[in-house]
């Protein structure tokens, strides 16, 4: 089964094809073009909802162009076209949405309107494999969640933030010591010059039972101690980075210890823990992962770091694994800005397959 996916939702244009097969095996991306607009939302320390919607209008026709002259297909050779249909920033989700609508009724495929949290999720199972069920770890710029996934269509959320992101705080962090965006990697590469011990930052929300994240106060003592030894030397920087992502994966290991004994008193025993979003490219969050996957007994899954950002494969493979259990949209799906996780169910499968099956129940 071949999918074309198409990624939309925030400031990277991607589209790509992947190939699903029955038997439970991996996926195979027979291609994945991805355009990144960091340049056009540099100069404004953030995306841009406009110049991002009007960007997708002026790329995505080219990216998707790329992506099937890459995959050696036409689009007769597609049993269906997904994209993105939330959750994200309503002029892009309306740009990919359209095209997959027009791509599919002009060459009557299949739509799968695809939550993109859903395609984060799933992206486990495009290069592993990897069967349910399994704890997610999510930690992009706009969502920071641990879940259970429990099957295409079935997830448990056991935590969430209740302020900021991750990848917002590592922007936020990264704006106010004037790194640039996106943050994360700039603080990251920051911090491996920096002494971590040297400013005394909380961990919110260590040792509580719940598996929930509070990062904006960890933002603000940060404020705090730069305001104190300003103006900022090039080691002030390199020491408050490391500070910040010491803090932050502290903080990463004791929720999902949390997050962890949730997943096994609700859910049961899981095949593994994996990583998605943006934040999983960091080497120093990847490796707390490593040990605390270890503590409990299981193995961390983490996808390469360019299919944990935003990529058009990840909505290709949830469009396949949703159409291979007869679940496809009607042309007169809306894009959903807002489209919370839990509320992805599956409905009406019209088949089950091996290793990827999925009970029909909604996540609590
Ligand atoms: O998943 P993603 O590409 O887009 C969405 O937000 O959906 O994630 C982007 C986020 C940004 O906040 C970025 O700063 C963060 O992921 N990020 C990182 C790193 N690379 C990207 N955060 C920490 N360390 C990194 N190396
Ligand atoms: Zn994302």
């Amino acid at each position: 089964m071949i999918v074309l996916g198409i990624e939309t939702t925030c400031d990277e244009t991607g589209a790509a094809v992947v190939e699903f097969t029955t038997d439970g095996e991996r996926g195979r991306i027979l291609s994945n073009v991805v355009l990144s607009q960091i340049n056009e939302h540099a100069a404004f320390g953030g995306v841009v909802p406009e110049i991002a919607a009007r960007a997708h209008v002026e790329a995505l026709d080219l990216i998707i162009a790329k992506a099937m002259a890459e995959a050696d297909l036409g689009f007769a050779a597609l049993d269906g076209v997904a994209a993105a249909a939330g959750p994200g920033l309503i002029g892009g989700l309306i740009v990919g949405l359209t095209m997959a609508k027009a791509i599919a009724l002009t060459h009557d495929k299949p739509l799968i309107a695809v939550n993109h949290l859903e395609a984060h999720a799933l992206t486990a199972r495009l290069t592993d494999a990897t069967a349910f069920p399994y704890c997610l770890f999510l930690a992009s710029g706009g969502h920071t969640q641990i879940l259970g996934v429990r099957g295409v269509g079935d997830y448990l959320k056991l935590g969430g933030t209740v302020d900021d992101a991750i990848g917002e705080a590592f922007d936020k962090t990264a704006k106010l010591l004037g790194l640039g965006y996106p943050g994360g990697p700039l603080v990251e590469q920051e911090a491996l010059r920096g002494d971590a011990t040297r400013f005394h930052l909380p961990r919110p929300m260590a040792g509580r039972h719940d598996a929930n994240f509070s990062l904006s106060g960890l933002k603000t003592a940060l404020r705090i101690e730069a305001e104190k030894v300003a103006p900022l030397s090039d080691q002030d920087v390199a020491d408050l980075c490391a500070s910040f992502q010491q803090a932050v994966t502290d903080v990463v290991i004791d929720r999902l210890r949390a997050g962890l004994k949730l997943f096994r008193a609700r859910i049961g025993t899981p095949t593994a823990l994996v990583c998605a979003g943006g934040v999983a490219a960091n080497q120093a969050i990847r490796k707390v992962l490593h040990r605390v996957a270890f503590e409990v007994g299981t193995t961390l899954v983490a996808p390469p770091p360019a299919l944990c950002t935003d990529n058009g494969a990840m909505i290709a493979w949830a469009g396949a694994e949703r159409l291979a259990l007869g679940l496809t949209d009607g042309l007169d799906f809306a894009p959903r800005p807002r489209w919370p996780l839990e509320q992805v169910m599956k409905v009406a499968p019209t088949s089950s397959l091996p290793g990827r099956s999925a009970a029909l129940s909604v996540a609590e």
